[in-house]
């Protein structure tokens, strides 16, 4: 007979939320097994936050994810708060800062969160194997049976924490929604979330022009709007703006984008009208805005009169142009999909599990962690504050 490895936990997917989750079971003294069919564990760690892992946010609150149950992220996220994964994260010598907008990173790498999780697991006595894929699982009243990589093992909590499908080249897959739909549980729509969007036809050209030009904008999609970067790239736009907007955009959605978020610009120009200045409208606007975009914008909406003295601009044209920089209607022709997405917006249904524990309520033992579950974050450490929240209340109870 092969031999049947047995634990009180598996976890499977060696991520921020899996890592997390077994460092804190295995605290409590529970036999803890990581496994994860990647070559190494917490990669999407390693390539976070531009290689300093944007690990949390002073200002992490419900509001900042999206779920169909809006309700359901709040417990984890106040009973294991930013300032509890501070506390580690200072506890381990790490040095951070804060960049902005109340986002915390690394002052060195993103390997230290990395090293520092590690650690906790190795003081907790977890074990971690990777390359280690998981071909089926039964379920039988006592336990959970998994055919792996490494042999039989079974457990009596079984943890599913492999994240969403943003960049499969790092180990990304669809392995936690088919486990969901295996026993039953509802996976709702999916799409690439944090993502930049492609435009099409003239507006790509125009954003190919402009290829690494960048500014400050407001962006607004139905209800919601941010004020930070847009980024021209040579498929559409990005930047921070685009991509915390891209969680709130379906295809077809249009886009609202303001050049000039901080002023009224009709009644700037009114104002630089009345000044006696003879400067054009290209030179104003160009004290303002990146000049080359200044000068693509006005050539994209044929205005042919850019060396004009702005002083002879009737209150029409004035509204006019100040409309095209103030509010251009976006639509975007896509996004960039998976292969660049930071997250998955969707996944498995909440309804159906525990806000308290993350165990599926009619299936004792099975636990969702991470992002895997229907639950998304706002750009700037809120996904990873996620992964903490619920990989820690998970582990108080696996
Ligand atoms: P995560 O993806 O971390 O881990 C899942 C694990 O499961 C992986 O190790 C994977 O190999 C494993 N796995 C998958 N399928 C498996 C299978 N079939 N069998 C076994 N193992 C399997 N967030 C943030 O807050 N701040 C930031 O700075 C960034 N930056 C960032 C940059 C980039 C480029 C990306 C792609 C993403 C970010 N994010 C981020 C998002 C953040 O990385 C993400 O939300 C968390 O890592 C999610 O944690 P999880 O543990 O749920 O999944």
């Amino acid at each position: 007979m092969p031999r049947v490895e047995s634990f009180d936990c598996i976890i499977i997917g060696a991520g921020a939320a899996g890592l997390m989750c077994a460092a804190t079971a295995g605290k409590r003294g529970r036999s803890v097994v990581v496994l994860d069919h990647a070559n190494k564990v917490g990669k999407k760690i390693l390539m976070s936050g531009g290689g300093r892992c944007n690990f949390t946010n002073y200002f992490a609150e419900p509001e900042n994810f999206l779920s169909n149950n809006s309700h359901f992220c709040k417990s984890a996220l106040s009973r294991y708060t930013q300032y509890d994964f501070i506390d580690m994260v200072e506890r381990h010598g790490i040095a951070y800062h804060e960049k902005t907008l109340g986002q915390l990173f690394c002052d060195n790498k993103s390997r230290d969160i990395l090293n520092m999780l590690l650690e906790e697991c190795r003081q907790a006595g977890v074990t971690i194997h990777t390359h280690c894929g998981v071909h089926s699982i039964r379920r039988t009243e006592e336990s959970y049976h998994l055919q792996t990589d490494k042999g039989k093992m079974q457990c009596h909590s079984l943890v599913i924490a492999t994240g969403g499908l943003s960049i499969p080249r790092m180990g990304a897959s669809g392995f936690g929604y088919d486990v969901a739909r295996q026993f039953g549980l509802n996976v709702t729509p999916r799409a690439a979330s944090l993502v930049p969007f492609t435009l099409a036809g003239r507006m790509r050209e125009f954003a190919q022009a402009l290829a690494g030009v960048s500014m400050p904008v407001r962006v607004g999609c139905g209800d919601q709007t941010f004020e930070e970067a847009l980024l021209f790239t040579h498929k559409g736009v990005s930047g921070p703006a685009i991509l915390q907007i891209s969680n709130y955009w379906y295809p077809g959605d249009v886009v609202l984008v303001d050049f000039c978020p901080r002023l009224n610009l009709v009644e700037q120009m009114l104002e630089w009208r009345g000044d006696g200045s003879r400067a054009s409208l290209k030179n104003r606007l160009a004290g303002l805005l990146p000049k080359a975009f200044v000068q693509q914008w006005l050539a994209m909406h044929h205005y042919a009169e850019t060396d004009r003295p702005l002083a002879e601009m009737s209150n029409a044209q004035i509204e006019t142009v100040a409309s095209w920089f103030q509010s251009w209607q976006m639509v975007p022709g896509g996004t960039e999909g998976y292969a660049t997405a930071e997250v998955t917006r969707g996944g498995v249904d909440t309804d159906a599990v525990s806000s308290k524990t993350f165990e599926v309520r009619d299936i004792p033992g099975l636990y969702f962690i991470g992002e895997v579950l229907d639950v998304t974050g706002w750009l700037g450490g809120y996904n990873f504050q996620w992964a903490w929240a619920s990989g820690y209340c998970a582990g108080e109870y696996v």
